[in-house]
């Protein structure tokens, strides 16, 4: 495998881009070696600019159901661009998509699209607090949703890769409004409401963990959350900016039967394009400006290419609901086959799929945290030098998408 072009161009951009990425866990910092530059991908294949070809199953980290470069996709992008790129005014495609996502998930009654995951936590955020009047947010170690600053407390995925739970320039007031629980662990969140009687806005949770590798619900923990919520009069979030569109059409709250308060999305809703959006019940989403007084705003919002390409992956999912029993097929396949193999410890949900280089029960943060992440980096370089492409960090998931085969799960194995 020749990668001499990432390496130079790896050079070239540490030179001038922080640490040489955009976003840092693709700068391999977990793994060792460089990152290999992509220059193409189709259906479940990238291609680095060395020429060499990947199983992939990061997928972008999620957007990618239904495998790169999918021809409806690109087609409804090419047909809106040539009408303009971005007029920053209201438009029908911004109206389509929200009534899809209406169609799809029946918790949400208005949304309001925006650029990023992030943004959308944090908006959601925002008009939780404006909406009961309260200011503490309880969240759990291991869950990250996005970079703004409330949310950088004991944060999962590249924060947790990268050893730094709590970020720099992040102010001890932006920190101390958000209390921090434990994954599955309902007494946890008991005891921060009790402390805090009536001052907590929400609770924020990924329905299933998948920024700490991928811890599932156990337990009915999300039942019991919504029920605590419910007695003490906080709204309860759902991040699903991975599990939305992807567990199933209504994401996880469809999967687990549980409704949240507010909803987060990004990823899949996007196409692959940058979006986010956040939604909820009528009452609690009338608080955003400009019918209610929570502030909340976008130059690209509702951007016409990222709504194009979003709704036709919205319908190509509901469309073919074979997708999702095929994806979430593949991803027992591969599970089981992983565990068969190593003896390690492998979770997954649907088609989310992580491996923990440990052979101890997942169920949190710490025991997260107990995987070999040496053992991690090994075995990510063996893969990447034969051709499997997955996350550079123990604490992400295995996307699988629509265009990958039982052939390409065979493959996997059996390296
Ligand atoms: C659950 C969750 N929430 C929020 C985010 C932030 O989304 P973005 O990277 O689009 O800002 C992510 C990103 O991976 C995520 O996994």
């Amino acid at each position: 495998m020749t990668i001499s072009k990432s390496k130079l161009l790896f050079e070239r951009a540490k030179k001038v881009i922080p640490g040489g990425v955009n976003s840092p866990v693709r700068a391999f910092g977990a793994v060792g070696g460089w990152p290999h530059f992509i220059k193409r991908a189709k259906g479940a294949r990238i291609y680095d600019v060395d020429g060499n070809e990947y199983i992939d199953y990061v997928g972008s980290w999620g957007p990618m159901i239904l495998g790169h470069s999918h021809p409806r996709v690109l087609e409804a992008i090419s047909k809106t661009m040539v009408d303009g790129l971005s007029f920053g005014a209201a438009t029908e495609l911004e109206v389509q998509m929200a009534e899809l996502i209406l169609e799809l998930v029946p918790s949400i009654e208005m949304v309001r699209m925006v650029n990023s995951g992030t943004e959308a936590v944090m908006s959601a955020i925002r008009v939780a607090r404006g909406y009961t009047k309260r200011e503490k947010i309880i969240k759990f170690a291991g869950c990250y949703h996005g970079h703004a600053d409330s949310m950088l407390v004991r944060a999962g995925s590249g924060a947790m890769t990268n050893g730094i739970p709590n970020s720099g320039g992040v102010t001890a007031g932006a920190a101390k409004d958000t209390l921090i629980a434990r994954y599955n662990d309902i007494d946890s969140v008991k005891l921060l409401f009790e402390q805090n009687k009536g001052n907590v806005a929400a609770v924020i949770v990924e329905p299933v963990a998948a920024n700490m590798g991928v811890v599932p619900p156990e337990d009915n923990f999300l039942g019991k959350l919504r029920k605590l919520c419910d007695e003490e009069g906080a709204l309860l979030i759902f991040d699903e900016v991975i599990t939305g569109f992807r567990l199933a059409i209504g994401g996880a709250q469809q999967y687990f039967g549980i409704n949240a308060d507010l909803v987060t999305y990004g990823k899949i809703i996007g196409g692959g394009m940058p979006v986010g959006a956040y939604g909820g019940r009528r009452e609690i989403m009338e608080c955003v400006a400009p019918v209610g007084d929570v502030y909340q705003a976008g130059t690209l919002s509702g951007n016409p290419l990222a709504m194009s390409a979003g709704i036709v992956t919205l319908k190509e999912l509901a469309e073919n609901p074979g997708i999702f029993e095929n994806v979430n097929r593949l991803g027992h396949k591969l599970s089981e086959g992983l565990k068969k193999i190593t003896n390690n410890t492998v979770k997954a949900v649907g088609s989310l799929v992580c491996m923990f280089m440990t052979k101890e029960e997942v169920t949190d943060y710490d025991s997260a945290m107990k995987s070999d992440t040496r053992q991690f980096g090994k075995c990510f370089n063996y893969l990447l030098n034969n051709g499997i492409y997955i996350a550079p960090s123990q604490f992400e998931a295995m996307f699988i998408s629509n265009a990958h085969t039982d052939k390409d799960i065979d493959e996997t194995l059996e390296k």
